[in-house]
């Protein structure tokens, strides 16, 4: 049998995304309300051991191949630079990257790199610092500004930038968006918003769709697709003006990528998601703690993913959104 996380559809699962976190330092409003969420007790997250045992797990008799920390927001979570490290650690090694809201990101990006991440994708909506302001109800913008930077200037390749944009608030900034990766070496990705968050207020006709944005970049960049084979990644990517910079489009709502999926979930709290909209949650933490043995939770492993959806189902009748929201899930 294929000791790896295959699916009944036939998909491997080469791709951890490990929510470290639930909390995070900012309050998007299309992700939480403005006093936050009731965040997780603190026993119920796994410890750094309890996590790095997972991970060994999942690389050394898995076949994962790439972990990717998220949140909440992972800069957050105490250790995190150790918990790179040992990661990186791994034979074989992975690739480790990191998708985070940029507070506080100057300071570490260097601590970062060393530690082991490979790169970084920061989550910027918008170029105003005062539309900054009241999208995330905190006043960072010039703190995230720095730290893509500095990110960049500690040799993380590529950063990128997930935006998304909301009709009515930032929709009138994609061209700007656009120049300003240009400008500093940056990869700009739209992200077309799912029905995820915690308010349960997603409607279908504020999403921007990824042909709107096509219609407005294509009014000032020649965009051709990008040659490279596009594998498993969410991001449909153009050629921008002859290159060589990409911009991408992830347009998980109206060109679904659900077919070609790699990624298996782990959430802060232990628990193993085949998908970001899994109706169910297989519990590793109460094996770990119950004193199961490795290959005993690489086996549930398995099982969980064995029953992944063959998609989201967004746009099926009886489509229910997840109870977690994404900033309890993960991006
Ligand atoms: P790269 O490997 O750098 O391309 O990572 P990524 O794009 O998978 O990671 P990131 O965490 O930056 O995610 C960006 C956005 O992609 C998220 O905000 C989600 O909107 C979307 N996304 C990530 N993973 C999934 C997924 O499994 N399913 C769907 N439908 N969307 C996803
Ligand atoms: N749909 C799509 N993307 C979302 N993000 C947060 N909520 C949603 C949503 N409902 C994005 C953030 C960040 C990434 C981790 O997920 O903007 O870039
Ligand atoms: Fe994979 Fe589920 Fe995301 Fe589709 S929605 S790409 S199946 S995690």
């Amino acid at each position: 049998a294929d000791a790896r996380l295959v699916d009944s559809f036939g998909r491997v699962a080469t791709d951890l995304r490990i929510s470290l976190t639930d909390r995070c330092n900012l309050r998007c409003h299309y992700c939480m309300p403005a006093e936050g969420l009731d965040w997780m007790p603190r026993e119920e997250q796994l410890t750094d051991d309890e996590l790095l045992r997972l991970v060994t797990i999942a690389v050394r008799d898995l076949g994962v191949e790439e972990l990717r920390f998220t949140g909440g927001e992972p800069l957050l979570r105490r250790g995190l630079e150790g918990l790179v490290a040992a990661s990186a650690a791994l034979q074989p090694r992975p690739d480790i990257s990191l998708t985070t809201n940029g507070v506080g990101l100057a300071r570490r990006a260097e601590a970062l790199a060393a530690a082991g991440v490979n790169r970084l994708n920061v989550s910027l909506d918008t170029l105003r610092p005062d539309r900054f302001a009241s999208i995330t109800r905190r006043d960072r913008f010039d703190d995230v500004l720095a730290g893509m930077r500095a990110a960049r200037d500690a040799g993380l390749s590529p950063v990128k930038i997930n935006t998304v944009l909301l009709r009515g608030v930032n929709d009138d900034e994609a061209v700007d968006l656009l120049r300003f990766a240009l400008d500093e070496g940056f990869e700009l990705r739209f992200i077309e918003q799912m029905p995820l968050d915690a308010q349960h207020g997603w409607e279908r006709t504020e999403m921007v769709t990824a042909g709107e944005i096509m219609a407005a970049l294509s009014e000032h960049f020649t965009l051709t697709p990008d040659p490279a084979h596009r594998g498993a990644a969410p991001a449909e990517r153009w050629v921008v003006d002859g290159g060589p910079t990409m911009v991408g489009i992830i347009a998980s709502v109206t060109r679904p990528f659900c077919g070609a999926c790699d990624r298996t979930r782990l959430t802060s709290d232990g628990q193993i998601r085949s998908c970001l909209f899994a109706r169910t949650e297989t519990d590793l933490r109460a094996m770990l703690r119950g004193g199961s043995t490795d290959a005993e939770i690489a086996d549930t492993w398995r099982d969980a993913m064995w029953g992944k959806l063959a998609g989201h189902g967004i746009d099926d009748p009886g489509f229910l959104q997840p109870d977690r929201p994404m900033s309890a899930i993960g991006g």
